[in-house]
């Protein structure tokens, strides 16, 4: 048996529920925990919650509720969903877990006995909703690339890594070690970013500024960088550093993450180990953002797809395997349930369910639901290259499996069941059943297809676990574990003539695509929050707003976007403005309304519609209500 297996999901933050990009990569990470096992006897998977900082402080706020309080009611929300979603997690470690901060600040100790931690007063660029320091060329026409937001000048003595000192052996290794961090474009982003001398890592902060955090070993007014802190959590969750689990899996750790976290995962991460005295992770797989018809997924757009719900409407396992089928591990890619639905109907219902249930029949009839016995003299002449078909799909599959490249590995297993398909199509069945001659090739014939199914369930067994359970039973493989291990499952001629098959059942229905709109009317409305009056501005600050008077001339719903309107409105000139008060208005009912628009913001493109300005509204628990004025007045008159 090969070696034991460690993977790892990032440890996602409390400060927002759950939503698809979280499901992806943790069913990839289940994919490849499940199909790993499947070849070795140990493997070990890793999830969790990132709970400390002052994201999460603000969401607390928020909701009125303690930070503790916070993360608890989220973490759950997390926890609660994967078992939902099939997924195999050995641990789920949360990092205000007492054994997790232990051993950051015995990590944080040893660096700074080391001598790679140091005490300095720094002033820089700050964004909150990151967390983090930029510098001015890591900002975007002066603002931070993530938030849109201008970083805040803020001045204080902090403890800094120094993560200078370990550039060059850094790149030296991933040089050493080409599939380090794969697939390929994201070793040659860390590579850019290391051609820049690399700064050192502020890893504290004031006790005076954040509380919620871990204190330093070494001085107690200051909580540890949330990122120090969460990373670790890698090591900490398998009892680093005298943990058995530790011995075994930390040496073939691999790590899944998303292109956004690939700076700290790719740079700080193997700095932090190579400090710490620890071995390198092997590998950091890294993906791209799924999008949601072409627009980044959003509160505020109104389409963030819930993983829950995709379950409950279109079944676990189709959406499973659409999230590894139509995603280049990588790339980005688009999310929308009219590709899911096509992909439900022609893969699942047609080639695959069709395919089962058609040779599931067969065999009933023919056979009495028993699984004949091929006839040696005859399996040649039958076989028309099928049992070799099944061996190419193998290899294509393992192989692509194991670099993460999931779509090629379906494709090729779908590959298989066209061939099948057209085997029965070749072979005719049903016309050889017509002749009494003819019955050892009709019994070799079927003999071979429910052998290509049996292959064909344990290859999709990762993706979809509870088909390929259901496949197996109806085979009359119940309850054979040993039967997902890859070198029994490979050998054509597993299946045991003489086994009694289950009735024929339909694995995939055709589904239908239901309208968006319709379904997340239930769907509950986000609940307003009282928010804290804004720092003051001079009347300066307030001049640069150009309010003006609009009188809506028409509008219409924005196609799959529940919260979107588009309006067009008069305001001295014509405009397109995109609003989110879908749940509140009517279209027509706005038709004739004079409201307030900002006039000069910058455009942004909303679902594909470009929205020059913003309707102002305000927004509590019973809904969104635009701001309109007391009595009319001409279209584009300026507010002030
Ligand atoms: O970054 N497409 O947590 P996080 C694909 N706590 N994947 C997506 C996605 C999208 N649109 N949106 C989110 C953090 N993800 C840190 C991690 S690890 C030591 C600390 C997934 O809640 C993807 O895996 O912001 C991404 O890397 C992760 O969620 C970010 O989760
Ligand atoms: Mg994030």
């Amino acid at each position: 048996m090969a070696a034991p297996f460690y993977i790892t999901t990032p440890i996602y933050y409390v400060n927002a529920r759950p939503h698809l990009g979280h499901a992806y990569t943790t069913i990839v990470a289940d994919v490849v925990n499940r199909f790993q096992s499947m070849s070795r006897e140990q493997t070990y998977f890793l999830t969790g919650t990132d709970e400390h900082g002052d994201k999460i402080v603000r969401a607390a706020k928020k909701e009125n509720c303690t930070p503790r309080e916070y993360v608890d009611k989220i973490s759950g929300l997390f926890s609660s969903l994967w078992p939902e979603m099939n997924i195999s997690n050995n641990a789920f470690i949360r990092t205000t877990d007492p054994s997790h901060i232990a051993v950051v600040e015995s990590i944080l100790q040893r660096i700074y006995d080391a001598g790679d931690i140091y005490f300095a007063e720094y002033e820089g660029l700050y964004c909150f909703g990151c967390e983090r320091f930029y510098t001015e060329r890591e900002l975007v026409d002066g603002r931070c690339p993530d938030h849109q937001t201008p970083p805040e000048t803020i001045k204080e003595s902090n403890y800094f890594f120094k993560m200078s000192r370990y550039q060059q052996w850094l790149i030296d290794y991933i040089n050493a070690n080409p599939d380090f961090i794969r697939p390929e474009r994201y070793k040659n982003e860390v590579l850019a970013f290391l051609r820049e001398p690399l700064g050192d890592l502020c890893i504290s902060r004031p006790k005076s500024r954040l509380k919620w955090g871990i204190t330093l070993p070494f001085d107690h007014d200051y909580v540890t960088y949330v990122w120090f802190d969460a990373l670790l959590n890698y090591v900490s969750a398998l009892g680093y550093p005298d943990g058995e689990l530790y011995h075994t899996f930390w040496p073939v750790a691999q790590h899944v993450v998303a292109k956004d976290i690939l700076k700290p995962h790719g740079i700080y991460w193997p700095i932090m180990l190579k400090a710490a005295g620890l071995p390198i992770y092997q590998h950091l797989n890294v993906h791209g953002y799924w999008n949601v018809d072409q627009s980044k997924m959003s509160k505020s757009i109104g389409n963030v797809i819930e993983p829950l719900e995709m379950k409950n409407i279109y079944g676990l396992d189709a959406f499973r395997f659409f999230l590894m089928r139509d995603m280049a591990f990588g790339l980005d890619s688009n999310f929308s349930e009219e590709a899911l639905v096509g992909r439900i109907n022609a893969d699942l219902a047609n080639d695959l369910g069709n395919l089962f249930s058609r040779v599931l029949s067969m065999a009933h009839k023919y056979f009495k639901g028993v699984v004949p016995e091929p006839a040696l003299d005859v399996e040649k002449e039958m076989d028309l290259g099928l049992a070799q078909k099944a061996r190419n799909a193998i290899d294509a599959y393992a192989a692509n499996m194991d670099t993460f490249a999931f779509h090629k590995a379906l494709a090729a297993v779908w590959e298989f069941i066209t061939h099948m398909n057209k085997y029965v199509d070749i072979t005719a069945p049903w016309t050889l059943a017509k002749n009494k001659a003819a019955h050892k090739q009709l019994e070799t014939v079927i003999y071979n297809l429910l052998e290509g199914l049996r292959i064909i369930s344990g290859l999709i067994y990762p993706v979809m676990p509870d088909t390929a359970t259901s496949m197996q039973k109806h085979l009359g493989l119940d309850g054979d574990d040993a039967f997902y291990k890859m070198d029994r499952l490979t050998i054509w001629g597993g299946l045991t003539p003489g086994i009694k098959l289950k009735k024929s059942i339909s694995l995939f229905p055709r589904v239908e695509l239901k309208d968006r709109q319709q379904k997340n009317q239930s769907a509950e409305s986000e609940s307003a929050m009282a928010s804290p009056i804004k720092p003051e501005i001079t009347i300066d600050d307030f001049a640069k707003v150009d309010l003006r008077v609009a009188t809506v001339i028409s509008a219409q719903a924005v196609p799959r976007a529940k919260k979107l309107l588009q309006l067009e409105v008069d305001l001295g000139e014509k405009r397109t403005i995109v609003s989110g008060i879908a749940g509140s208005y009517d279209p027509e009912s706005l038709v004739g309304k004079q409201v307030i628009v900002v006039a000069n913001l910058k455009p942004a493109k909303l679902m594909g519609v470009l929205s020059k300005g913003m309707l102002i509204a305000a927004s509590d628990d019973s809904g969104v209500t635009v701001a309109t004025l007391d009595k009319p007045v001409k279209a584009g008159t300026p507010l002030s």
